[in-house]
C-alpha cells in the first residue's frame, strides 16, 4: 500500500515517543517530537539517544531528514495531522495512574483550525479518552478527533515490535479518526482490531494482565516444583506445547519488573475497585510476584545463614536485558532487602550506570563483582553472562554459591565448575558428599 505522508506531532521523547517518532518517520511521515526536558531535546538535536534500545539510534540517523526534535508546542503542533501523546503515567501513591502529564499536553493544545487527531499511546484507564473527549470540546477544539492506539511494544525488541506488531489496535469515537489512524499505518503488515475507546483502552491493560498473569502462574509452579523435586523448565516445555497454552510467557524467575507491567497491573487493580470490583486474580498476581522477589533472600539464607557481612555480588540490574530501564527492576527490591540484612552489595550491569543506587559498589565485570563474594545472584539473564569462566570466578570467591533468578546457566555445568547451584523451581542437584 503506498503511503500518503502525513505530519505526526509527538509528545515525550520518551521509549514509546521515540520509536513512534523514529517508525512513522520510517514509514515516510515527517515527524516532531516535543519533550518538556530541554537537555534532553538538545541532546537529540545532536544525534545522542537519551535511552538503550537496540535499533533505535539507527532508525533515527537513517530518517534524520523527516524526524524534529522541540520543546515549542506551537512548532510541534504547526500543520500537523496528527498529535500523539506519549508521555508518562507513572502509579500515584494510591496505585491509579498518574495522568498529569496527559492533561498537560492536552491543555497545553493550542487552538487548532484544522482537522487532526489526538492519539493517545500512553497508557492510560478506561474512560480517560471519553475524559479528553469531554475537555477538547470544553476547549472549543471539536473538530480535533480522538483516537486510542494502545502500544505493546516490548522494551528491547520496541522497533521490531512496532514495525512488525502482533495487531494494531484502534479506538476512535468518530468512523474517520480511526480510518485516519490505521491509514497512517500503512505499510505496517498487520491484524487491524477497530474498537470503541473504552474497549481500546481496555484491551491494552488486560494483555498486560494475561501476560503477568502467566508469569505468576509459572512462578508459583516453579515454587510448587521445589518443594517436590520437578523441574520448572522442562514443566514449561511441557505446557507450552500444547497448542491452546502455548510457549511464551512461561518463563520462571525472580518476578516482573519494568516500567508498565507493575504500575499497569495497580492501575488496573485500582480501576476496578474505583468502580466497585475487588478484581481476585490480579490482586493474587501482584502479591504472587512481590513474594518471588524475595525468594532469592530465603534462598541465600539457607545457603549462607545469617546475611549480615556477607558479600552478594548482583548481576544485573536492567529489569530485563537489552534495555538501560531499571523501573521496579527486581535488583533494586535484592538490593534492598540486602542492605536491610546488613549483607555488603557489589553489582555489574553491562549497560546499566548504577551509580545512583545508594550503598550498592558497582564492578567493571561479573568476575570483579564476584571476587571475594559470598554468593553471586543472577537477576537479569544478560547472554554475556553464559559466556563467563566461571570455574575462575568460583575459585575467586568466599563461597561459590549461585542463584540463577533467571535459570539462564545449565545446572550440570555450573556444578562441575565447583558452585553450590540453585535456580528458580529446578530440579535439585546431585546429592553433596
Ligand atoms: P518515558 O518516561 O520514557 O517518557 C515520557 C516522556 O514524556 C519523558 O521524556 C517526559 O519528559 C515527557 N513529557 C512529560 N510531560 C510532557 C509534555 N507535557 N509534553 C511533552 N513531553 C512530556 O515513558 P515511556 O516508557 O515512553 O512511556 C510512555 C507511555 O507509554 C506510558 O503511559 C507507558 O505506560 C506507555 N507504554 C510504555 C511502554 C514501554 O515499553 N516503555 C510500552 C507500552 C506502553
Ligand atoms: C511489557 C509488555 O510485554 C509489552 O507488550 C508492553 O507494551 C510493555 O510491557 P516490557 O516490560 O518491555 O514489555 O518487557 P517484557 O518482555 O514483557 O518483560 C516484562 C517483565 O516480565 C520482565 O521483568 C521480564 O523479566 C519478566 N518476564 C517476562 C518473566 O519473568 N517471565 C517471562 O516469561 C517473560
Amino acid at each position: 500500500m503506498s503511503v500518503t505522508p502525513s505530519r505526526v506531532a509527538i509528545f515525550g521523547a520518551g521509549y514509546v515517543g521515540l520509536v513512534t517518532g523514529a517508525c512513522l518517520a520510517d514509514l515516510g511521515h515527517s515527524v516532531v517530537i516535543r519533550d518538556v526536558l530541554a537537555d534532553r531535546i538538545e541532546a537529540l538535536k545532536r544525534g545522542e539517544i537519551p535511552i538503550y534500545e537496540p535499533g533505535l539510534a539507527e532508525l533515527i540517523a537513517a530518517n534524520a531528514e523527516r524526524i524534529a526534535f522541540t520543546t515549542d508546542v506551537r512548532e510541534a503542533i504547526d500543520g500537523a495531522d496528527f498529535v500523539y501523546v506519549a508521555v508518562g503515567t507513572p502509579p500515584t501513591y494510591s496505585g491509579d495512574a498518574d495522568l498529569s502529564a496527559v492533561w498537560n499536553v492536552i491543555d497545553e493544545l493550542p487552538a487548532i483550525d484544522r482537522a487532526c487527531v489526538v492519539v493517545m499511546k500512553s497508557t492510560v484507564p478506561v474512560g480517560t479518552g471519553s475524559k479528553v473527549r469531554h475537555r477538547l470540546d470544553e476547549r472549543g477544539l471539536v473538530q480535533v478527533g480522538y483516537a486510542s492506539n494502545p502500544e505493546f511494544t516490548a522494551e528491547g525488541t520496541a522497533v521490531a515490535d512496532f514495525l512488525r506488531p502482533d495487531r494494531i489496535v484502534v479506538g476512535a469515537f468518530r468512523e474517520e479518526d480511526g480510518d485516519a489512524v490505521v491509514a497512517l499505518h500503512a505499510g505496517i503488515e498487520s491484524p487491524v482490531v477497530r474498537c470503541d475507546v473504552a474497549s481500546a483502552e481496555m484491551i491494552k491493560l488486560a494483555a498486560n494482565a494475561a501476560l503477568m498473569t502467566r508469569i505468576s502462574f509459572i512462578n508459583e509452579i516453579a515454587n510448587v516444583c521445589e518443594a517436590t523435586g520437578a523441574d520448572v523448565v522442562r514443566v514449561a516445555e511441557g505446557i507450552g506445547l500444547d497448542r491452546r497454552i502455548g510457549p511464551s510467557f512461561l518463563r520462571a524467575g525472580i518476578g516482573f519488573g519494568g516500567s508498565c507491567f507493575p504500575k499497569d497491573s495497580l492501575a488496573l487493580k485500582q480501576l476496578a475497585a474505583n468502580s466497585g470490583y475487588h478484581f481476585q486474580l490480579l490482586n493474587a498476581v501482584i502479591e504472587v510476584n512481590e513474594l518471588q522477589k524475595r525468594r532469592v533472600i530465603g534462598k541465600l539464607h539457607r545457603h549462607l545463614g545469617s546475611l549480615r557481612d556477607r558479600r552478594v555480588a548482583l548481576l544485573g540490574l536492567a529489569f530485563k536485558p537489552d534495555t538501560d530501564d531499571t523501573r521496579e527492576a527486581p535488583s533494586i527490591v535484592l538490593a534492598g532487602r540486602l542492605l536491610a540484612e546488613g549483607a555488603e552489595v557489589r553489582a555489574w550491569d553491562p549497560i546499566v550506570d548504577g551509580h545512583d543506587l545508594y550503598g550498592v559498589e558497582i564492578a567493571a565485570s561479573p568476575a570483579a563483582a564476584a571476587a571475594g563474594a559470598d554468593a553471586v545472584v543472577i537477576v537479569t539473564e544478560w547472554p554475556e553472562l553464559i559466556d563467563v569462566d566461571w570455574a575462575s570466578v568460583g575459585a575467586s570467591m568466599r563461597t561459590p554459591v549461585l542463584i540463577d533468578g533467571r535459570n539462564l546457566l545449565d545446572p550440570v555445568l555450573i556444578r562441575a565448575a565447583g558452585f553450590q547451584y540453585e535456580g528458580i523451581g529446578r530440579a535439585a542437584g546431585p546429592p553433596e558428599d
